[in-house]
């Protein structure tokens, strides 16, 4: 029995890279005054439908969407702005302005598998509700800068534009739908479907055919009124204090129907065709349309496998976790010893890395395990050191003789000998 298609295992070889990711995120985020919290994995379909858009790819073609044994229509959260704004709401968060909130796990969406793109895949999410002005903006940016340099990855290029409000949008969208429908001949069927339906979206094609058409397009920075202007240009004196670099796009209007105002990616090149590594916008109307009080929000979602795979192509080195220490025992009274020997130690050192092998067989094949391990130092009792309450102590990466401890001396022999170097 094989995984399902687009939905990966992360085998321990890979998990350093991921605890790497989730370790700096997790301090990070505190440090600024993020709060953690974790939503359920599954909501009722109504939430995404009313919130990411009817007329999305995630809605329409994308959603793991089931009748639950009562009936009710509930679907696997493919993002988790929705479910974080419907938990804000429920539990009264929002009454706190301000309040900076964060949460990490699988989404799912029934999207075609290639590299960096499936079905199952995961989110660090960040979201602030509360703040209309571009200081949020501004924070979230520059937290996510430093999250890249913390986790040693450079090269990551910052795309802004803004969508404005919704008055905004909805004369853009007439500008567009004129400006198509002189070119109608030259729309692929999607584009002419979403001609009817959701033109904002046309932008976002990715076929090659249509880029040119989609160069020459009206901008939605010419729709912009005094206020969208305003917070524009004090989000990008923010920016350029701060030294932050960033290429303003135009045409960025990412796939989620709730934003307004600021949309931001972070873009890689060194991953191919899914070079968005982290987006996010001001959602300033989606609280209250899906039953809060008025509230501005903004967050960004960042994608977690491209991150590691981005970790894998820039050869970041990753902090080892090899134990320190290897015990193994060979005979009955010794193996009835070791894990009692395995605790005190633990005890008396705790930052000790130990593992007791469990395997049967000769101290031959455990010493090849302990050197495969990269532990330091193979810690051996056989029933004659059991006897005589020694152990064996081998020095795995050093030529030096094995030496003989006595039970009651090792944790200080280990502590001095293994952590010290
Ligand atoms: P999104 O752009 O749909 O935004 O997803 C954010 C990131 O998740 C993407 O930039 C990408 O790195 C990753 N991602 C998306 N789909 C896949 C996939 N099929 N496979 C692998 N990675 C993927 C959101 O989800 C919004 N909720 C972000 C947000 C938060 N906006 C405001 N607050």
């Amino acid at each position: 029995m094989l995984a399902i298609r687009g939905m990966n295992d992360i085998l321990p070889e890979n998990i350093r890279a991921w605890q790497h990711v989730e370790h700096h995120a997790c301090a990070l985020l505190g440090a600024y005054g993020y709060e953690e919290m974790r939503p359920p994995m599954v909501e009722r379909t109504e939430l995404f439908r009313r919130s990411i858009g009817e007329v999305t790819d995630i809605v329409e073609k994308e959603m793991y969407t089931f009748d639950d044994r009562n009936g009710e229509s509930l679907t696997l959260r493919p993002e988790c702005t929705a479910s974080l704004v419907r938990a804000a709401i429920q539990h009264g968060l929002l009454r706190t302005p301000g309040r900076r909130v964060w949460t990490m796990g699988p989404m799912f969406r029934y999207e075609r598998p290639q590299k960096g793109r499936y079905r199952q895949f995961h989110q660090i999410d960040v979201e602030i509700f509360g703040v209309g002005g571009p200081s949020a903006e501004a924070e979230l940016i520059l937290l996510s800068r430093r999250l890249w340099t913390a986790l040693g990855i450079s090269g990551l290029a910052l795309e802004l534009n803004s969508l404005g409000s919704r008055a905004i949008q909805a004369r853009y969208r007439t500008r567009l739908v004129e400006y198509f429908s002189a070119h109608a001949s030259m729309l692929d069927a999607d584009s002419a479907r979403r001609m009817e339906t959701n033109p904002l979206r046309i932008l976002d094609s990715k076929n090659p055919s249509m880029q040119a058409l989609i160069e020459e397009a009206p901008r939605i920075t010419d729709q912009h009124d005094a206020q969208a202007r305003a917070h524009l240009d004090q989000l990008l004196a923010m920016l350029d204090e701060a030294g932050v670099a960033y290429r303003l796009n135009p045409r960025l209007v990412r796939g989620l129907d709730y934003y307004t105002g600021t949309v931001f990616e972070w873009t890689t090149s060194e991953l191919g065709a899914q070079d968005a590594v982290c987006g996010g916008g001001r959602y300033d109307n989606l609280v209250s349309e899906i039953g809060g009080p008025a509230c501005p929000a903004i967050g960004f979602a960042i994608g977690l496998e491209r991150l590691v795979a981005l970790l894998e192509t820039q050869s970041v080195e990753l902090p080892a976790a090899v134990p320190h220490a290897w015990l193994a025992s060979n005979g009955d009274r010794a193996s009835i010893l070791a894990h009692a020997v395995a605790e005190s130690l633990r005890d008396a050192v705790p930052e000790l890395r130990l593992v007791v092998d469990a395997v049967p067989g000769s101290f031959k094949a455990k010493l090849k395990r302990a050197d495969r391990s990269g532990a330091r130092i193979a810690l051996l009792i056989g029933d004659e050191e059991a006897r005589s309450g020694t152990i064996a102590v081998k020095d795995l990466r050093a030529r030096v003789p094995q030496s003989m401890v006595s039970i009651d001396d090792l944790a200080g022999h280990v502590a001095r000998n293994v952590l010290t170097q």
